[in-house]
């Protein structure tokens, strides 16, 4: 495996925290976040500086193939999070608390954030939701479980909303997510993602709030900007939202060089003598004569 540490002497760069991206609000620093899901992945995000890795429920769509983030499991998240953290060193790690771990009960919501600490290596998780998630984030932080509030659009809730759409979008529903925003962080929050809602909006949210707001598909006032790997890298093609750019073509990149592998196999240019392994030319003779032997007998 080649090295992308930048030299083994190089020192190990400080780990990112939960109070590092407070302060960076206060110092005027934009936070960056990407989603990542393995290993590979997760070491890339890392080399590229990135100051946050969340492990989202994302994943249900761009790695698993489901239509939607609805059916994944902890028992999903927890193996997913546990490769990520095996990938990264520096990022802050955030698990995604997927549909059905936490709203049942703060109870059950703790139980399940737990296992992202205990069994995978997370620094904090991530929760969806307004005021209807207050409490447990109020359970959560008072048990020493740092949490990531998420509002706007929350694509659990993708039926109720009948699709991912712009939310907040009149004044009124714009001033229930800042309150609910400001309930989180009362709450105990220590950061909160905007999702698809108007750039003035999220501005309006971010200037309210001592905690930093996370955007995507919110324009360029919030704190930091998150979006999904496979978006960036081209590697999900099934549903492009307005707001994803794509820096990569990467699933091109995947395309052509199976398809030269495909044809390689076929005409027989691969594999050749640089990717073969050989063996002692007298070994090779005994081997024959005792093939031959055996066939004469
Ligand atoms: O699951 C996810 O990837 C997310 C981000 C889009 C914020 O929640």
């Amino acid at each position: 495996m080649s090295d992308q540490s930048g030299g083994a002497s190089a020192p190990a760069p400080k780990e990112v925290t939960v109070p590092d991206l407070v302060a960076m609000k206060r110092d005027g620093k934009r936070i960056t976040m990407m989603t990542a899901y393995d290993a590979a992945f997760a070491r890339l995000v890392d080399h590229a500086g990135i100051d946050v890795i969340l492990v989202g429920d994302s994943l249900g769509m761009v790695v698993l193939g489901y239509p939607t983030t609805v059916p994944v499991t902890m028992d999903d998240m927890v193996r997913h999070a546990a490769a990520v953290s095996r990938g990264a060193t520096r990022p802050l790690l955030i698990g995604d608390m997927p549909f059905g771990s936490y709203q049942a009960s703060p109870s059950d919501a703790l139980r399940n954030a737990a296992r992202f600490l205990k069994e995978a290596g997370m620094d904090a998780i991530k929760v969806e939701g307004g005021a209807e998630v207050v409490e447990t984030v109020r359970t959560l932080t008072a048990n020493g479980i740092a949490v990531m509030a998420h509002v706007g659009l929350t694509p659990q809730r993708v039926a109720q909303l009948g699709g991912f759409k712009v939310q907040a979008k009149t004044a009124r529903a714009a001033r229930r997510l800042i309150d609910d925003a400001l309930a989180l962080e009362d709450a105990g929050a220590f950061s909160i993602v905007l999702e698809s809602v108007p750039a003035p909006v999220a501005a309006l949210a971010t200037q309210r709030l001592g905690i930093p707001t996370i955007g995507i598909g919110a324009g360029v006032d919030c704190d930091g900007q998150v979006l999904v790997l496979h978006d960036v890298l081209g590697l999900y093609g099934d549903f492009k939202p307005k707001f994803a750019k794509r820096y990569a073509d990467i699933g091109a990149a995947v395309t052509t060089a199976l398809q030269e592998f495909d044809r390689e196999v076929r005409d027989g240019s691969f594999p050749t003598a640089e990717h073969s392994f050989t063996m002692k030319e007298s070994e090779l003779l005994s081997l024959q004569r005792s093939l031959a032997q055996q066939k004469a007998g």
